[in-house]
C-alpha cells in the first residue's frame, strides 16, 4: 500500500499547510512527488471469479440482434470533413494578460499540444477529401503516440525537486500569483500515456475507420500494423486498433508488430537508436538553440515573477520548466495553475523555443536528420512498388522487413506508430521543402515569414496520411498526396512533382523522386561521420550535412 499511503499523506500535508502558509511560513512538502497506482497492490481479477460470477459476454449470451452495416468512406462520400478542434475534457487555460480573449494558449504548446486540424500548408482549397474524379486505392497512416507524461528526469521533475529542496530547507515562501506553489505537489509520472492520450488514439482509430474503412474490403488477410516496444507506443497502437475495430474484436482482427526500441536495434520507427550523431553534440544543437532563445523571451517573466519567491533563485531554466509544466499537467490532470502565469507573448515565445529545438535538433537544420528519416522512405518505396528491400544499409531491420509476413507489401491500409522527432525527420527526408521555405530560424527573435511550426508537425497524436489515388477512378493508382494533420502538403520540393492545387503528384514521378532522395541522403556519413557543426554555421534546410 506504499503508493496509496504516500498519496494520502501528501493530501493531509497539503490540508495542514494551508493554515501554515497563510501565516507566511514555508511549507516543507512543496514540490514533493505524489504518485498513485490502481488496482491496489496484490489485487487482480481472478479467473475463478470471472468463471463463476463474471462470465464474459459470449457465455452470457442474449446479445440481441447484431447485423453489421457497410463500411464508411467519408473522404469520398461526405461533402466536407469535420476538423479536429478542442480537447475535451481538458480545461482551456488563460494567459496572465489577455483573460478571455481569442488567443488560445493550447495553440502554443507545439509538440505538447493535442493535435488540432491545420488550416493550410499553402494549398488553401485542398482538404483530406479526395479530389473530384479520383478514387482512393490505398492509405498510409503514420502517427505519433498520444499525450504523455514528461520524459524521465526532464525539466518538470527537476523543477519540482528544486522547489522541494528549498521547501525542506525552510526557505520556500511563495506569494502573489505563485502562492499556489506552497501547496503544489508533483503529480506526474513519466513516459507513459495519460488517459487523455489514450482518448486521442482511440479517436484516431475511429476517425480512420470512418474515413477509410471501405479499403478493408481489399484485404485478403489480416492487417499487419506496426509500433515500437515502449509502453506508450504499444498503448497508442492498441487504442488505435480498439477505436478502429472495437474493443470486442480488435485482438482478433489484425496483427500488431512491436519492434524493439532500444539503442543499437534497427527500427525505422525509432531511427535515432541506430544513429550516433542523433545522440551527441550534433543532436544537442536543438537544445543549444532553445537555451539561447529562452534567455531572450523569458527575461521579462523572470523580472515579473522572481519577487514572489523571495530567497529563491528563480532562473530562466526554472521559468522554462514552469511553462512546460502547463501542457504536461493539463494533458495529465485536466488543468494546470502554471498556464496563466505567462503572457500571450511569452506563450508565443514558448512555441518558438520548441520550433528551434526541432529545427536544429530534429528537423531541417540538423545534419543527421534526413538520414534518420530515410529508412522509412525506403520502406515506403518498397510498399509502393511491391518490391522487397534486399539491401539493409540504413535503420531498416532485415529480420522484420526482409520477411513478407511481418512486412507485407500489399496492404490497402498501412498503420505505423512513431514519435514526434521521427515524423519531423521523415518530412525533410521526403523533401517537403515548403515547410523549410522560411529558412534557418533566428535565435533572437520570432521571424514573420515562419513556415516551420512544430504545432503543425508533431503535436500529440499527429498523423501523416498518404493517399494513393486513381484519377480517373480505376484499380490502377495514378497519383499520391500527403496530408499532415488535416492540411494537404505541397509536393513542389520533390523533383518531378510540381504544383497542383490538390497537392497531387503523379505516382511514378513521386516514386522516382523518393528513389532519388534515397541516393541523395548519405546515411552512413550523416549518422556515423565524425564531423563538427555549430549553430554559427548552421544554414542547412534539408536535414543533411552540406556536400
Ligand atoms: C481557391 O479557390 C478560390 C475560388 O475558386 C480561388 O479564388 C483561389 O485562388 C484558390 N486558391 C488557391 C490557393 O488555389
Ligand atoms: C478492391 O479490389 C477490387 C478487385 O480487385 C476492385 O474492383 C476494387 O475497386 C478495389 N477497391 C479499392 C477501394 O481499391
Ligand atoms: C538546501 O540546502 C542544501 C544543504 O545546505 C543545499 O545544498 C541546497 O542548495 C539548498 N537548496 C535550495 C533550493 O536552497
Ligand atoms: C530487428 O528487430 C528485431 C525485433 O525487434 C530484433 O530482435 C533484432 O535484434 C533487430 N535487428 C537489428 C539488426 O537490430
Ligand atoms: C542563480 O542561478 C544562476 C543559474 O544557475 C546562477 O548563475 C546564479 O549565480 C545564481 N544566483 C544566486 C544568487 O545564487
Ligand atoms: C542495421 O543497421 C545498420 C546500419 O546502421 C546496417 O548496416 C545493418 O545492415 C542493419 N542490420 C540489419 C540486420 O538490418
Ligand atoms: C513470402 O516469402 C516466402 C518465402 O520467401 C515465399 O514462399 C512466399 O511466396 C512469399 N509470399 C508472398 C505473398 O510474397
Ligand atoms: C525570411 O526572412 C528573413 C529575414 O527576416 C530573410 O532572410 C529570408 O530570406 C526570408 N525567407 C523567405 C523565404 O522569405
Ligand atoms: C530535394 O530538394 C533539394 C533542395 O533542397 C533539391 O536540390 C533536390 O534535388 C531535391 N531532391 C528530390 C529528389 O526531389
Ligand atoms: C573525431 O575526430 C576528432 C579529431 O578530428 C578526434 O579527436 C576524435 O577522437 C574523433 N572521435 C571519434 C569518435 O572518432
Ligand atoms: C562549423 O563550424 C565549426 C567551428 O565552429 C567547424 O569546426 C566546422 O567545420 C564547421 N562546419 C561546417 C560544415 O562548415
Amino acid at each position: 500500500m506504499f503508493f496509496f499511503s504516500a498519496f494520502v499523506s501528501a493530501v493531509l500535508a497539503s490540508q495542514a499547510s494551508a493554515a501554515v502558509v497563510s501565516g507566511s511560513k514555508a511549507s516543507s512538502f512543496a514540490g514533493s512527488t505524489s504518485t498513485f497506482q490502481f488496482p491496489p497492490e496484490g489485487v487482480t481479477a481472478t479467473a475463478s471469479l470471472i468463471n463463476s460470477l463474471f462470465p464474459d459476454a459470449s457465455e452470457v449470451g442474449f446479445a440481441g440482434p447484431t447485423p453489421t452495416g457497410d463500411e464508411a468512406e467519408s473522404v469520398a462520400t461526405a461533402p466536407a470533413l469535420s476538423p479536429v478542434k478542442g480537447f475535451f475534457p481538458l480545461v482551456r487555460p488563460d494567459t496572465s494578460d489577455e483573460k478571455g480573449k481569442t488567443f488560445n494558449v493550447v495553440d502554443s504548446w507545439a509538440n505538447l499540444s493535442p493535435m488540432q486540424s491545420v488550416k493550410s500548408f499553402g494549398l488553401d482549397n485542398a482538404t483530406e477529401q479526395i479530389p473530384e474524379g479520383c478514387k482512393i486505392n490505398q492509405v498510409f497512416v503514420l502517427h505519433r503516440h498520444g499525450a504523455r507524461y514528461p520524459t524521465s528526469g526532464s525539466s518538470p521533475a527537476s523543477f519540482a525537486a528544486t522547489v522541494h529542496s528549498a521547501a525542506g530547507n525552510g526557505t520556500f515562501v511563495a506569494t502573489g500569483p505563485l502562492e499556489f506553489l506552497n501547496t503544489w505537489t508533483y503529480r506526474l509520472g513519466a513516459e507513459i500515456l495519460t488517459p487523455f492520450g489514450r482518448e486521442q488514439l482511440f479517436e484516431l482509430g475511429v476517425g480512420t475507420r470512418v474515413k477509410y474503412g471501405d479499403l478493408l474490403k481489399n484485404f485478403t488477410g489480416l492487417p499487419v500494423w506496426r509500433t515500437t516496444s515502449e509502453e506508450r507506443m504499444v498503448d497508442s497502437a492498441l487504442h488505435f486498433a480498439a477505436g478502429f475495430f472495437g474493443v470486442q474484436s480488435y485482438q482478433t482482427s489484425y496483427y500488431q508488430l512491436i519492434e524493439i526500441e532500444q539503442q543499437g536495434f534497427n527500427n525505422t520507427l525509432a531511427p535515432y537508436d541506430q544513429c550516433p550523431n542523433a545522440n551527441n553534440d550534433i543532436s544537442g544543437l536543438g537544445s543549444q538553440a532553445t537555451s539561447a532563445w529562452n534567455n531572450v523571451y523569458l527575461v521579462d517573466a523572470q523580472k515579473r515573477l522572481a519577487p514572489f519567491l523571495p530567497g529563491f533563485n528563480l532562473t530562466i531554466s526554472d521559468l522554462s520548466a514552469m511553462q512546460t509544466l502547463c501542457p504536461y499537467e493539463t494533458v495529465a490532470l485536466g488543468y494546470s495553475a502554471f498556464c496563466d502565469l505567462f503572457t500571450e507573448e511569452e506563450w508565443k515565445g514558448f512555441a518558438y523555443s520548441i520550433d528551434l529545438s526541432f529545427w536544429y535538433g530534429n528537423g531541417p537544420g540538423n545534419p543527421a536528420v534526413s538520414a534518420q528519416g530515410i529508412g522509412w522512405v525506403q520502406e515506403l518505396v518498397a510498399r509502393l512498388t511491391q518490391t522487397p528491400i534486399t539491401t539493409f544499409d540504413t535503420t531498416t531491420n532485415d529480420t522484420l522487413v526482409g520477411n513478407n509476413i511481418t512486412f507485407p507489401l500489399d496492404q490497402p491500409i498501412f498503420v505505423d506508430a512513431t514519435h514526434d522527432t521521427v515524423i519531423s525527420a521523415i518530412l525533410p527526408a521526403m523533401n517537403f521543402t515548403t515547410l523549410a521555405a522560411g529558412g534557418p530560424l533566428p535565435l533572437d527573435h520570432i521571424p514573420t515569414n515562419r513556415t516551420y511550426k512544430v504545432q503543425e508537425i508533431s503535436p500529440f497524436a499527429s498523423r501523416l496520411i498518404g493517399q494513393v489515388l486513381s484519377c480517373p477512378a480505376s484499380d490502377t493508382p495514378t497519383h499520391i498526396r500527403w496530408i499532415l494533420n488535416d492540411g494537404v502538403l505541397p509536393q513542389t520540393g520533390i523533383n518531378g512533382c510540381g504544383e497542383d492545387p490538390n497537392g497531387l503528384c503523379e505516382i511514378n514521378a513521386f516514386i522516382a523522386g523518393m528513389k532519388q532522395r534515397i541516393e541523395e541522403v548519405d546515411f552512413a556519413f550523416d549518422c556515423f561521420g565524425n564531423y563538427t557543426f555549430s549553430l554559427s554555421n548552421d544554414t542547412i534546410t534539408n536535414g543533411q550535412f552540406p556536400q
